[in-house]
This record gives C-alpha cells, structure tokens and sequence, in this order.
C-alpha cells in the first residue's frame, strides 16, 4: 500500500529543524511518519503505543470517540443484524461480501478444514486435566504448526489463504475439544450438515450416546458472539500475530502467539474476569463497596468489562452483545437471571459515577458476553477461547495483509535507563550485591 505525503510536521531540536511527513489515512487520524528520526539520533517513545500507528491496514477502522466499528467499511451493527460469521471472515479476508457463489463455495471449503489430525487427539492427552483451556489452546494451536511446517510458503497468496481457511474451521473443532478433554468425555466430531455455530455447539455438547438437537437460537446467538469477536484493528493480540508473523514466522504459531496474548485480563481474559468479578460482588448491595475500590489508585482493583484504550464511548459491539444477552435469557426462560440483574445494575451505577464519566469508562465488547456463555452452558474457564475462536479470522486477515502488503522485520527501539559502561570486577573483589546502588 504506498500513500503519499500531503504536508510535514516541522520538528525543531536546539538548532536543528527536523521536517517530518503527514500522511492522511482514509479515515481517522493523520499519521506523521518518523522513520527518519533515527538516523538524526532520535527515537520517539511511546509506552504502550497509545499514538502509535504500527502500520498500514485497510480491514477494520474503529472510531472511540464515536463508537464506530467498520470492517471493510460495514458498520458492525449492519453486520450482525444482517451477516453472519462466516460472511464476515470472507470479508475480512478477500475485502469484499461475496455473492451466492463465492459464499457456498467458502462455505464448502470451510467445512472440508473442520477435522484435525487424529494424532492431535492424543496430544491433547499430554495436558493435565485441570490445565486452562487457553493454555490448552496455546500447546495445541502452535501445534499445528508441525502439521504443515512444510507445505506452506507464506509468499505464495494460494497457501496463505488455505492456511486461513484451515485455522478458521478448525479452531472450533479444538476449541471443543478443550471443553471436553477436562470433562474426560469423548471429543465429538464435525458434522458437515451443520451451520458453522450450530456445529461448534454441538461439537462441544452432543454425545455420542444420544442425538444432540443446537436450539437454533442459541446456534444465531453463538454466531453473532464469534462475528461480534471477529476483528478489531491492531489491539494487542493482533498486533502479536503481526510482529510474530514479521520474522517470517509460520502462522499458526503466530496464531498462538496471539492467542498467548489475549488470554491477559487486560484484553481477551476480561470476559472470564467480568464473571469472576460479579461472583466476587456476590449481591447488589456490595456494588457500591466494589465501584469505590475500582476507583481508588492505590488499589489495583478494575471494573473488568469496562473501559477501553480506543473507545471513549459505548461499544458498539457491547450494545449489539447485550441485545443478544436478552434473546438467549429469554429463550432459555432465564429472564430473571441475578447475574444479569447484578451487571446492568452495575452498569448503571458506573455510567452515573463522575469518576467513570470523567475517565470515558464505558462497558466494552467483554462485559455482557460472559454473561450469555454461562447462560448456554459454558464454563467461565472456556471464555477466552470463545473469544479466540471468533478472533482467528482477524488475526489471519492481518497477518495476510502483512506477509501480501510489504513489510519490515518489527524491532522497536528503548529509552536505555541501565548503568553506563563499566569494567568487569573479579569475584575477590565484589561488594555485597544489595550495597551497591543502581
Ligand atoms: C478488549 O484493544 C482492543 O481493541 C481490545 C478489544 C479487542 O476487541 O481486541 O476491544 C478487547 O481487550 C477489551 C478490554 C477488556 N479489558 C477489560 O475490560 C479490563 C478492564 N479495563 C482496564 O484494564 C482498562 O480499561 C484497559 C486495559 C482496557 C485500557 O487501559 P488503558 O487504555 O491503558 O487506560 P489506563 O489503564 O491508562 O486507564 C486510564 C484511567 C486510569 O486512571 P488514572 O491513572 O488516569 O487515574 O482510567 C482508569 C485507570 O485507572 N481505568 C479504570 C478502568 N479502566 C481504566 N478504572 C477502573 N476500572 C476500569 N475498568
């Protein structure tokens, strides 16, 4: 993607004037590229990367002042009033919705990926039964990468595909596989009859003693839970497939990379915390205890589910989750459900709070999702990996347009705040190590 330059910042350092490219972006914010800061002796420095633009994408743009979220240019509302999930990883992918055509023949490619080889059933059996299943899924996703070290060449635009069509049919399958292994149950196969959700549920509930029926309700609300989770530009797992995947790295350990990612309660493991954290609360009357501490600095507690690096305002996708929140509770005749009573009373009592008003804390993409999983059945433990499931085509996209666009090895450089030079001193002639200052 080459962009042109349409003015300069003009950077003045003592006596020197350094002019610096803008370049505007098709939306969003215009970037000033500093990549020739170095060679003047300088780097900028931004922890966290919080006015860091790492790169050039065209898949998803996300506006958190305005609460927008577009990918491809379509509104995530449209998306899952009107899409589904498996639409929207043809449009993440290829940048376009297809037509009738394209969307059976991806959907025939996509069911003929679902299997995993058998040996990965007994590599599975290598876990402790108690192991997490985002630990789980960080083994046996990099796994994967043994399977077909050797029949993928990253700059062939064919493999890169077929290597995203495999992750994203086969992730449920290995997601299922994970709840059932602790379960010590057997792992059910993929039925190719089945609607891409609908096979994910059954995978995970079905038995083999008996048919198993996906309540068609459940099946759109979990389909709408993986678009909901599909993509959303460079957050920090995303942006850990696209430095993993800038060495050169095989996919599906750069996957797993971003799979390690996201399993931090600061990102992906929010929605297990939320649950967590509204079981810790316990009942209505303790919010207030519990708001009070999200609010004080010197305790490390957080509202999990709320808040967000980019949106400064709803979510969007936490409106279209809550939504769907309220269609499984009443299909399921849960309505009165105390969990959901207990969030959107915290809910409110948060958006009514100066202190989150003030910091723009608003409930992300994380926080009624929890809610809806442990509704269908899902243990809390399994969360995050429902997260990464519906991630994978985000993180594949990106990492497509990477490896297709051009791109440079990632090594950012430091702010070096460790000694300066100093010789070796023999073992005779050390002080004590706590004596000696930094
Ligand atoms: C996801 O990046 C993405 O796009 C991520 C994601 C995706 O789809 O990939 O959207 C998915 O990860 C959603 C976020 C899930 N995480 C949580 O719900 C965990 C709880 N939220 C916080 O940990 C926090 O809001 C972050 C990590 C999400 C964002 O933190 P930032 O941008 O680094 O902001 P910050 O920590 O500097 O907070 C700014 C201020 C601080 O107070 P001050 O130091 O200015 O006094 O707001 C406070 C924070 O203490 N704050 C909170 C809070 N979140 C921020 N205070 C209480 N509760 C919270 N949840």
């Amino acid at each position: 993607m080459a962009h042109e330059s349409q003015s300069a910042a003009r950077l003045s350092i003592d006596e020197s004037e350094i002019e610096l490219p803008i370049i505007a972006g098709r939306e969003g914010p215009k970037v000033i590229d500093v990549g020739k800061l170095a060679s003047q002796g300088y780097f900028t420095y931004d922890p966290g990367f919080v006015s860091t633009a790492s790169c050039n994408s065209e898949i998803t743009y996300v506006d958190g002042d305005s609460g927008v979220l577009l990918h491809r240019g379509y509104p995530i509302e449209q998306l899952a009033e009107h899409s589904d999930y498996l639409e929207l990883c043809y449009l993440l992918l290829k940048g376009e919705l297809p037509n009738a055509a394209e969307r059976a023949e991806f959907d025939w490619e996509i069911k003929h990926h679902t299997m995993v080889d058998e040996k990965l059933r007994t590599f599975i059996q290598g876990f402790r039964r108690d192991a997490h299943p985002m630990a789980v899924m960080c083994g046996i996703v990099g796994a994967l990468s043994a399977f077909y070290h050797d029949s993928l060449d990253i700059n062939s635009e064919e493999d890169r595909l077929r290597t995203a069509m495999r992750l994203i049919a086969k992730m449920p399958t290995l997601a299922a596989m994970s709840y059932k292994y602790p379960l010590g149950q057997p792992f059910i196969y993929p039925r190719n009859e089945l609607g891409f959700a609908e096979n994910f549920l059954h995978m995970m509930f079905a038995t083999p003693c008996e048919d198993y029926e996906v309540n068609p309700v459940i099946a759109r609300a979990m389909d709408r839970i993986l678009l909901l989770h599909a993509d959303h530009e460079q957050n920090a797992s995303t942006s850990t497939v696209r430095m993993a995947g800038s060495t050169g790295a095989n996919p599906y350990a750069c996957v797993a990379a971003g799979i390690a990612a996201l399993w931090g309660p600061a990102h992906g493991g929010a929605n297990e915390a939320v649950l967590n954290m509204l079981d810790e609360i316990g009942d209505e009357r303790n919010i207030d205890k519990f708001v009070a501490k999200a609010k004080d600095r010197d305790d490390p507690f957080r509202l999990m589910g709320f808040g967000h690096r980019v949106y400064k305002s709803y979510d969007p996708r936490a409106k279209v989750m809550q939504q769907t929140c309220h269609e499984v509770l009443n299909e399921l005749g849960a309505q009165d459900n105390p969990t959901l009573r207990m969030a959107q009373r915290l809910e409110k009592i948060a958006l009514e709070d100066s202190y989150f008003v003030e910091k723009r804390l608003y409930p992300n993409v994380d926080f009624y999702s929890g809610i809806i999983l442990k509704a269908i059945g899902i243990p809390v433990e399994l969360f995050t990996v429902i997260f990464a499931t519906g991630r994978t085509p985000g993180w594949i996209a990106h990492w497509n347009e990477m490896i297709g666009g051009g791109y440079r090895l990632g090594r950012p450089r430091q702010l070096y705040q460790g000694h300066q030079r100093r010789d070796f001193v023999p073992l005779e002639q050390r002080q004590p190590s706590e004596s000696i200052g930094r």
